[in-house]
């Protein structure tokens, strides 16, 4: 049994996300690294976002009576981990606090070079108070693990929003910046050398961009200090399974940046 087959079996999933032929993973790696460098975004024109302006998605996106609500004081003061979990858990600034079964703050390691951004937890996530552990986080196990990862060695996955929005409806614009501090204290803490937004939420909050998914893929952007590659969110990926190819061009892109 090859090596990823191990970690599928491991984890006991089925492999939604196989690799028939490992020899394609080098030729990928191979053929990215032989590419000139990823194109910058435009917006590195700017300055980059950084933690203290995270920012909302496409105004069509927020609930009309959200609006209106202050930003929050861009103050962090977070402690520690243990800090963070209770602070979290003890949240009640927005409405998703009425409706949510746990609070779902991240997991894997705090000090990975990797660092996987998501939108919100859904119904198996809030169950569980685990981020990506229903189906479309079985897929982002799997794409991990093809591209050669281990999720909790050398990945910290989290969400924009740590409560799930009912019904997982798109999140609104407050409970974005609401919850902001929670994960730019994550970012800082765990202080990785690549951040991978998964999904148009998490990559346009994350960039201050009202850009489509199509334009902020196949390039690379910043946050403040931090690379940040975007690709597909996982639960579009099983919608869309044709779509999979060019997410896996994005894994090895990742890979090969971490490879330098
Ligand atoms: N989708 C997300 O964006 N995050 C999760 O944790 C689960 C599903």
């Amino acid at each position: 049994m090859s090596r990823q087959q191990q970690i599928l079996a491991e984890i006991g999933i089925r492999p939604l996300w196989q690799l028939r032929n490992p020899a394609i993973v080098e030729a990928l790696v191979e053929e990215a690294a032989a590419q000139p460098a990823p194109a910058q975004a435009a917006s590195l024109e700017q300055p980059a976002p950084t933690p203290a302006a995270m920012p909302a998605p496409t105004a069509a996106d927020v609930h009309p009576q959200e609006t209106s609500q202050p930003a929050p004081p861009a103050v962090i003061n977070i402690s520690d981990w243990d800090d963070l979990h209770a602070q979290v858990a003890a949240c009640q600034q927005c409405q998703l606090a009425r409706t949510r079964s746990n609070t779902v703050v991240g997991r894997g390691n705090r000090q990975a070079r990797l660092l996987i951004i998501g939108e919100a937890p859904g119904e198996q996530e809030d169950l569980q108070g685990l981020p990506f552990v229903g189906k479309a986080g079985h897929l982002l196990e799997n794409m991990l693990a093809a591209a050669g990862f281990d999720s909790a060695r050398d990945v910290y996955i989290c969400n924009l929003l740590k409560c799930r929005p009912p019904g997982n409806r798109n999140p609104a614009q407050d409970e974005i910046v609401k919850c902001q501090r929670f994960l730019q204290w994550q970012i800082e803490s765990v202080d990785p050398e690549l951040i991978v937004a998964v999904g148009r939420f998490a990559a346009q909050s994350l960039l201050q961009s009202t850009a489509s998914l199509g334009n902020l893929r196949g390039k690379q952007h910043q946050y403040g200090r931090y690379p940040v590659l975007v690709s597909f969110h996982p639960a579009y990926l099983l919608r869309s399974p044709g779509e999979k190819a060019k997410a896996w061009q994005d894994w090895c892109r990742v890979r090969q940046l971490l490879q330098k």
